[in-house]
């Protein structure tokens, strides 16, 4: 048994997230975290909202809104939503809680006490038409590298580079769109990140087993030489700046949001008693430190958080593996929190149940490449696999028993008769899924867990108890014992993408559905239920859906 650490990237607080945000991030590491749970291991799995920085204030003042009031209210309703996804946190945090301000001062000024800190004046975005300064997102305007005319002054989200308001081109102010942008001298504390450089690398270099994607970005940057980051900004809203000549300016956003990651643990061991966060964070080789996250956030979880980790001093875990994501586009275009282009995940929960999108999103989660969301091939996927081949398979079995059986478990008669070695073709295939988890390869894992429900349809079709049984009744219930075994098997694989149809045909089984347990050795668990037991049939797992259950914005 080992402790795994387990973060999704914190979703923003500005409004509720899209599918995208879901698949690239925070159903991964669900789906991790209920793997390692099931498999018998310590999990401690975080996340919580992002709640400073301008996306917050400008989605407040759009909404007329202060802004804590904004944030307080968007925290309820995502935190609503990923319950309703089933997301299994241990803990949903809030990046404006008192925990994270006191770490975030308290990790600032370890940084400044070690040297790490340096005072600059900088000129910085002033717009005379809104009467004040203007960072990051409160710029918008062309970006230098790939021309995207709406790159943000903090970053570009089409090619992903982190810029400078500077960078721009054309910048214009995102309140009022004036163009009258001028740079007036401002000071400002910066980290300085090239101080690091040589550290990461190494760090870096020696990950060889994280995933391509995320190891090639982190290079890329290094590759292009790291420069030294602003930390703090002129605005009212974040963890105050405790230095004197800084009163009045706060920490940029992604300064605090990953130490969010940290105090989020602190709040869970202070929510009860004998709960120790620092065993987590402190924990050395002992824990496994695991992060999911999309593209863009790469660069922030593999050089400016862990160079804050480093230079304070502390005694605190860098991740271990670092899981990146490409894209989830919508037919053919992007998703779009600002344009509402593509499907949100409220109206997703309130349109069909969590299962349906969980399986979609993780069997063609966007691994080694975008993935294009549409809504035909959803319906589709999800038609074929869990009403067709998981639904089926449920029950027609259990059917079969409740029809023949009085819906009891039948005891008599030998499986041996039957060709295929089934316990034996079950443990290739349950190991094989291990390793596909373990990897974080979520497509494969997917794929593994479907060839499990269709090698269990095939030993329904072939051993035929419905004409077997007119013949030699002691060898049909044989079979149909066998194969309620083989839907618990098939539940138990399947938990971790789709918990509540799991949890509800392990009921119908009269399972414990608290306990999943991991059908590791496939002749064992297919011997699990006793001859006796009641069964029932769900009332309907899966229904077939049409392209007008999935309610979209474009
Ligand atoms: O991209 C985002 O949604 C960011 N809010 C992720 C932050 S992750 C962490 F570092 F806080
Ligand atoms: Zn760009």
């Amino acid at each position: 048994m080992a402790k795994f650490l387990i973060t999704g990237a914190l979703p923003y607080i500005n409004g509720v997230k899209h599918l995208g945000n879901l698949a690239g991030s925070l159903l991964p590491a669900d789906i991790h975290a209920r793997f390692r749970r099931q498999t018998g291991h310590e999990v401690l799995f975080l996340c919580g909202t992002d709640e400073h920085g301008t996306p917050a204030e400008l989605a407040a003042h759009a909404a007329g809104l202060p802004v804590a009031d904004y944030c307080a209210q968007q925290h309820t309703l995502q935190a609503d939503i990923y319950r309703r996804f089933g997301l299994s946190f241990d803990h949903f945090s809030r990046t404006s809680g008192a925990a994270n301000r006191a770490l975030t001062q308290d990790i600032f000024r370890r940084l400044d006490a070690a040297g790490w800190i340096d005072e600059r004046t900088i000129r910085q975005a002033y717009s005379p038409t809104d009467a004040r300064f203007l960072p990051d997102r409160y710029v918008v305007g062309t970006c230098p590298h790939c021309h995207n005319p709406g790159a943000r002054g903090d970053q570009c989200e089409s090619c992903t580079r982190v810029l400078d308001p500077r960078d721009l081109i054309a910048p214009r102010s995102a309140i009022s769109g004036a163009a009258d942008i001028e740079f007036r001298d401002t000071r400002h504390l910066f980290l300085r990140l090239s101080a690091f450089e040589g550290r990461l690398r190494s760090w870096v270099e020696s990950r060889s087993d994280w995933p391509v994607l995320v190891r090639s970005i982190a290079l890329k940057w290094l590759d292009e030489g790291l420069r030294d980051r602003c930390i703090t900004r002129d605005l009212s809203w974040g963890v105050p700046v405790p230095k004197s000549g800084f009163e009045g300016k706060v920490f940029y956003v992604w300064f605090d949001a990953p130490i969010g990651y940290i105090a989020a643990a602190v709040e869970w061991a202070e929510a009860a008693t004998g709960r120790d966060w620092r065993s987590w964070w402190e924990g050395g080789d002992g824990v496994r430190f695991i992060q999911f996250l999309g593209k863009d956030n790469v660069p922030f979880h593999t050089v400016s958080f862990p160079a804050t980790l480093l230079g304070s001093g502390l005694p605190l875990k860098l991740p271990d593996t670092i899981k990146g994501f490409n894209w989830l586009t919508f037919e053919g275009g992007k998703f779009s929190t600002s344009e509402r282009r593509g499907i949100f995940t409220d109206a997703a929960i309130a349109a069909l149940p969590a299962d349906y999108w969980r399986w979609w999103l993780a069997a063609n989660a966007p691994e080694s490449a975008d993935t294009d969301f549409t809504v035909d091939r959803f319906v589709a996927g999800v038609n074929k696999d869990l009403a067709d081949t998981f639904g089926n398979l449920v029950n027609r079995c259990l059917t079969f028993a409740a029809t023949r059986f009085d819906s009891t478990v039948p005891s008599g008669g030998t499986s041996s008769l039957v060709s295929r070695d089934l316990g034996r073709e079950l443990t290739t295939h349950v190991q094989q899924l291990r390793q596909h988890h373990e990897a974080l390869n979520f497509r494969k894992a997917a794929d593994e867990v479907r060839a499990i429900w269709r090698l269990g349809n095939a030993y329904l079709a072939e051993a035929a108890p419905w004409s077997v049984i007119k013949d030699d009744p002691a060898q049909a219930a044989a079979i149909v014992r066998l194969g309620i075994n083989f839907v618990r098997a098939a539940a138990l694989v399947a938990w971790p993408f789709i918990p509540t149809a799991a949890e509800e045909v392990l009921e119908c089984l009269g399972e414990d559905s608290s306990r999943v347990p991991w059908p590791e050795h496939g002749a064992q668990a297919l011997t699990a239920i006793p001859p006796g037991r009641r069964v029932r049939v769900p009332s309907l797992l899966f229904r077939k859906i049409a392209p007008t259950d999935v309610v979209a914005t474009a």
